[in-house]
């Protein structure tokens, strides 16, 4: 039975991951043999506060070793403002455990969900994020710090190994899922050297992909162009810093942050889920966070574990959600965030009896 570790975290981080607790908890009773074990974990600025420990060592070898998986709210105070934390634990994980895969799949339900004119019906993009490089390292320092005449180095680190895997992956996505093309997006007319190793494993990689388009586009040029032509993309794999940046971009043209998620795999090792969201403290405690960008985390939880129809049952409820007016206020509805995770679990007992 796959063990799940939840980390509600930190300001709306909380409210989504309870509301995505009654989806995953209704799963089991729709759905014969699936069996998933929670444990929550007190994991946040306010432990972090009140102890003075982010996460130990035990701590995070229990939850790496004794847990399946992770589903993850969201980690960020304002009373933490060094952001400690969150280094610690979300980045924690990702580096200590390699998972090197950032799948951002950013996907629209509905064209009146985005701000763009001319939304393609079903735009659909899949972002490979490189997870555990780039400028993410923290390699580097400061020197003369606080001073005029300060000096803050910030390194970015490309390795053959990290960049091979990920583009790997992107282009083993695409031949899987029928996407039609791969666009590797990178800056590699001002940043030769890595622009260099990226476009060169790049073109080694593909050349074994033969059937997918394969297209290469500057950060700056492809960020306008998603804006003007969203429909030219399908996956798309880049570093980690732009990859965070990108992810936002084409989540709020697809329905906004609220909706979007995301998983942080090691094949075969281990895996987080987290929307790709923060901990919105502008909205935290007021009951309008939009908790189906975590529901669809599980359902991409479900899928990772094998569960394909219970995932597409949790896929199915959230596109009920959004075509019948039932979400919080950033998509046009008046439910809380409460009221949309109960909402989306009964429509799948609801469905569920249908089929039956
Ligand atoms: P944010 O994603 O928290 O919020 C950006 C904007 O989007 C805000 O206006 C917010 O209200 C809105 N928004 C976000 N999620 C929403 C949802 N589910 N429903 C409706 N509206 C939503 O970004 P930020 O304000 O830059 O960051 C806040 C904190 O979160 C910072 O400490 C940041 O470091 C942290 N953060 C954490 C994660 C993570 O843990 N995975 C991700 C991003 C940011
Ligand atoms: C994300 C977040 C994180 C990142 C922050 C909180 C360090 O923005 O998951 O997108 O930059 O990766
Ligand atoms: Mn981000």
């Amino acid at each position: 039975m796959p063990r799940i570790a939840l980390i509600p975290g930190d300001g709306i981080g909380t409210e989504v991951v309870s509301a995505a607790r009654r989806v995953l908890e209704r799963v089991g009773e729709c759905e014969g043999g699936i069996d998933l074990e929670l444990v929550e974990w007190d994991l946040g600025a306010d432990r972090y506060l009140r102890e003075g420990i982010t996460i130990t060592d035990e701590e995070f070898h229990r939850l790496s070793t004794e847990h399946d998986a992770a589903l993850l709210g969201a980690l960020g105070d304002p009373r933490v403002p060094g952001n400690e934390h969150a280094r610690d634990i979300l980045l924690g994980m990702r580096f200590r455990l390699d998972l090197y895969v950032n799948f951002r799949p950013c996907a629209l339900l509905d064209p009146r969900l985005s701000p763009l004119r001319n939304a393609p019906a079903g735009m659909n993009i899949e972002i490979f994020r490189e997870n555990t490089e780039g400028s993410y390292v923290g390699m580097g320092g400061r020197f003369k710090a606080d001073t005029v005449d300060e000096v803050a180095v910030e390194e970015d680190v490309n390795t053959y190994k990290g960049v091979e895997r990920i583009v790997r992956s992107a282009f083993e996505y695409a031949t899987s899922h029928g996407r039609p093309r791969v666009t590797l997006v990178d800056k590699a007319n001002a940043m030769r050297n890595s622009g260099r190793l990226w476009r060169r494993v790049f073109a080694e990689v593909g050349a074994g992909f033969p059937d997918v388009e394969q297209d290469a586009m500057y950060v700056d040029a492809m960020a306008m162009d998603l804006v003007r032509r969203p429909e030219r993309y399908s996956v798309v794999v880049t570093s980690n810093l732009f990859g965070d940046i990108v992810s936002d971009l084409a989540a709020e043209l697809t329905g906004g942050l609220g909706l979007a998620p995301s998983a942080n795999i090691h094949p075969g090792r281990y895996a987080l889920f987290e929307p790709v969201h923060g901990s919105a403290p502008d909205i935290a405690g007021t009951g309008q966070a939009n908790p189906l960008g975590t529901i669809r985390c599980v359902s991409l939880l479900l899928e990772h574990f094998g569960f394909d129809a219970a995932a597409g049952r949790v896929d199915r409820a959230v596109r009920d959600s959004v075509n019948e007016g039932q979400t919080t206020p950033d998509l046009g509805g008046s439910l809380s965030t409460a009221d949309v995770g109960a909402w989306v679990a009964d429509r799948m007992s609801a469905n569920a009896g249908a089929a039956s």
